[in-house]
């Protein structure tokens, strides 16, 4: 009987699925790169993910022999499936960040699995086949170690995301993470150099090494902190997509690997990104030193202006020039929709309205842009800050609408401050601010922010929607 997995030249449908997988992932990859098509990308993404594991589950043989086990597989995926449906659904749009974190560190743990369950298999013959010989070996020490700091570190970020992990700020940290890293490095040399015919006797070290790898994840992610937090979970989010695709040469798996090197790229890019945006060095990111002394030297003074609805519904139908700030605040009181709604409003009226995107707006990379788009605010209104900042010397008003971190000029002026060195919009070179917000809560890096004492500075307190709304109605009426 013809074998029906077997293609002539011996492709088989199992490699041709994967390339088709890989073409879906890139083609994801790519709607995700604009709001508009982010959705749909997300789901050929995934489409190209259950088709790689289909065909894996049909057509993967070992040995000659079909893969087995397959009720405890389907268990396992059906079993996973409910539990991250029901995550999925249920989670806060607010709670997003975090559960990002810890599904990136579900995908480390995974990698990290496969290099603990293989290493005790390794056997000349198993090299032989591979045809990679000590690369076989490698590929399983770099997953191990790489996917182990991800989970470790990326369960130290959700909890930190969540607010019941604090940062743990001492200096000799940036020495012992060194050197715990130069003792992982110590574990590869070491396993390679053996002789790997002795595999089994060699796999309690496999053990102690993913101790230490945990060990290194935790330290590396609990100094930072204040503003620096987007950096590393990028950071993690590229140690994942490396690690599995370290299964991917393990296995000859081209869906794996493709997967995993898009994941791994995606994540490198956009951790320089955020070290440019942040003003960080990405060495100092992988030893987890951030920031300033982390001890601000700013303190309150001064008094806060406020002012009322009515006041800034006049000052901005008004003015020719209007830049939003949006911030974590706009998110968490979902006033994204409302906020849209004042925009038009005074669009009609004449008036120019901007966007200024801060990179670390919200808590998540893209926070804003995301919120924004949910509201069909159009994208070109969208104004990264760096290009935005010349501009607001021209600007009438500058609203601040939950936002902190990323208008806090302590950033500029206090060497000391955890943020100092970020990069920030420039809020207080425009002509009028009003800041939208519930009091006088920090913000993410917990500290003062004297933009709220700036003489051009008036506060409009309450939830964003609230008054959002309230203004709204203002400028209806005017
Ligand atoms: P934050 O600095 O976190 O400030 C948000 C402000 O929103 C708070 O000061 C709070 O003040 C106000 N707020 C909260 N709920 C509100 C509501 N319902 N209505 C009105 N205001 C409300 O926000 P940001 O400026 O967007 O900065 C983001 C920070 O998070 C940065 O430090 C960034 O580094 C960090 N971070 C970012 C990411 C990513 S990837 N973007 C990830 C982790 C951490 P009140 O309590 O007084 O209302």
């Amino acid at each position: 009987m013809n074998d029906i997995s077997q293609f002539p030249y011996g492709i088989s449908i199992l490699e041709i699925t994967y390339i088709l997988a890989s073409v879906f992932f890139i083609f994801g990859l790519k709607m995700l790169s604009h709001p508009l098509t982010a959705r749909r990308g997300n789901i050929i993404a995934a489409f190209g993910m259950g088709l790689a594991i289909i065909a894996t589950i049909l057509f993967h043989k070992r040995d000659g022999e079909p893969i087995g086990n397959i009720p405890y597989i389907l268990v396992a995926i059906i079993i996973g499936t409910v539990i991250g449906l029901v995550i999925a659904k249920r989670v806060k749009m607010t709670a997003m960040p975090q559960l990002v974190s810890f599904f990136n560190g579900m995908g480390g743990a995974a990698a990290a699995l496969i290099s603990m369950m293989e290493f005790p298999h390794v056997s000349p013959d198993l090299i032989a086949k591979s045809g990679m010989a000590n690369g076989h070996v490698l590929a399983i020490l770099l997953g191990l170690m790489i996917g182990t700091i991800s989970w470790a570190g990326s369960m130290i970020a959700f909890g930190k995301l969540d607010g019941w992990i604090g940062d743990l700020r001492v200096k000799a940290l940036k020495y012992v993470n060194l050197t715990i890293f130069a003792v992982l490095i110590g574990f590869i040399v070491f396993i390679m150099t053996r002789n790997v015919q002795a595999s089994a006797e060699l796999t309690p070290l496999i053990y102690i090494m993913f101790a230490v790898a945990v060990i290194y994840g935790v330290l590396f992610v609990m100094p930072i902190g204040g503003a620096d937090m987007p950096v590393v979970i990028s950071l993690l989010n590229s140690f994942t997509g490396v690690a599995a695709a370290m299964g991917g040469f393990l296995y000859n798996n081209q869906a794996m690997l493709t997967g995993g090197i898009l994941v791994g790229s995606a994540g490198t890019i956009l951790t320089i990104l955020m070290c440019r945006a942040m003003n960080r060095s990405l060495l100092n990111v992988i030893v987890g030193v951030f920031g300033g002394g982390g001890q601000t030297n700013i303190s309150a003074t001064g008094s806060v202006k406020e002012i009322t609805v009515f006041d800034a519904a006049v000052l901005l139908s008004y003015s020719k020039k209007v830049v939003i700030v949006p911030g974590y605040g706009l998110a968490v009181a979902q006033a994204q929709h409302i906020c849209h709604e004042l925009d038009k409003l005074l669009e009609e009226k004449g008036v120019e309205v901007k966007y200024a995107i801060h990179p670390v707006a919200g808590r998540m990379p893209g926070h804003m842009n995301v919120l924004l788009a949910e509201a069909d605010v159009p994208y070109e209104q969208l104004i990264e800050s760096d290009e935005i900042n010349p501009d607001l010397t021209n600007t009438d008003v500058l609203v601040v609408i939950g936002a902190n971190d990323v208008v806090n000029p302590a950033a500029e002026d206090d060497p000391s401050s955890p943020i100092y060195g970020m990069p920030i919009i420039k809020a207080r070179d425009a002509k009028n601010v009003i800041v939208m917000k519930r009091g006088m809560g920090k913000g993410y890096a917990a500290i003062e922010n004297m933009l709220f004492y700036n003489d051009k500075t008036r506060m409009l307190f309450g939830d964003a929607k609230t008054t959002l709304q309230n203004l709204v109605n203002e400028v209806k009426s005017l």
